[in-house]
């Protein structure tokens, strides 16, 4: 069976690969855009890229509930345990670790990554998933880095990247790291949540196509998606 990639919204993905379910960074009760609660998502795994609350907000709910397996880097996961999360895999930026559904590899991100109650959250980063299927790389929170070329070395059959600006890239440089990467198609996040960050995500798409080799792919929250 084809993994499917359903957009939760905002950077959050719910994740199905055979029978394990896999969330990235849910933030969803309180999220503008996302309609599905975190009572109601089912998780074997929760990867989780940075500690800004729009990407933890709903993690410890869901692993008390589901006794998933949060996968973060070393600071977040002594940052769980220390709310009774009792299941954790500590990576750091560079490694990897083997998991039941594939490959999980931690990557750069320059980003920060301060936790909700002030304490610190360890390096910013995004992941590629080496999927039974095919490649994903999740940028998640960052800037435009060269290093994106290294990334995209691996072969990439997605790459879901942020357009919003600010806080993160924006669509100018989201075209140039489709570029680096160079994805067979590239979905973009993190922009339209709130006014700050709202972007012209067909104007984007449209320069994609004209740009890049990659296609766009632009869905709404809640479409699921495959390789
Ligand atoms: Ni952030
Ligand atoms: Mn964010």
């Amino acid at each position: 069976m084809a993994t499917e990639f359903t957009w939760l919204g905002h950077g959050s993905w719910s994740i199905r690969a055979g029978t394990i379910n896999i969330l990235l960074d849910p933030y969803l009760d309180d999220s503008p855009t996302v309609k599905v609660k975190s009572d109601e998502v089912e998780a074997d795994y929760i990867l989780v890229s940075h500690g800004h609350f729009d990407h933890v907000a709903d993690v410890v709910a869901i692993a008390h509930r589901t006794h998933a397996t949060v996968v973060a880097n070393f600071e977040i996961c002594e940052w769980l345990a220390k709310q009774q999360v009792k299941k954790t895999e500590q990576m750091n930026t560079g490694g990897g670790i083997d998991l039941p559904f594939g490959r999980v590899v931690m990557t750069l991100a320059h980003h920060s990554s301060g936790m909700p109650d002030g304490s610190y959250g360890g390096d910013a980063c995004g992941f590629v998933l080496k999927l039974k299927d095919g490649n994903v790389y999740f940028a998640c929170d960052t800037a435009l880095f060269l290093d994106m070329k290294l990334i995209g070395a691996v072969g990439l059959d997605l790459a879901v990247l942020p357009i919003g600006d600010r806080f993160t890239m924006g669509p100018d440089d989201a075209v140039e790291a489709t570029n680096l990467l160079a994805p067979r198609r590239v979905v973009p996040v993190h922009y339209d949540t709130w006014p700050p960050i709202a972007q012209d995500v067909n104007a984007w798409a449209q320069r994609i196509r004209v740009h890049t080799r990659a296609e766009a792919v632009v869905i709404e929250p809640g479409t699921t998606i495959t390789f």
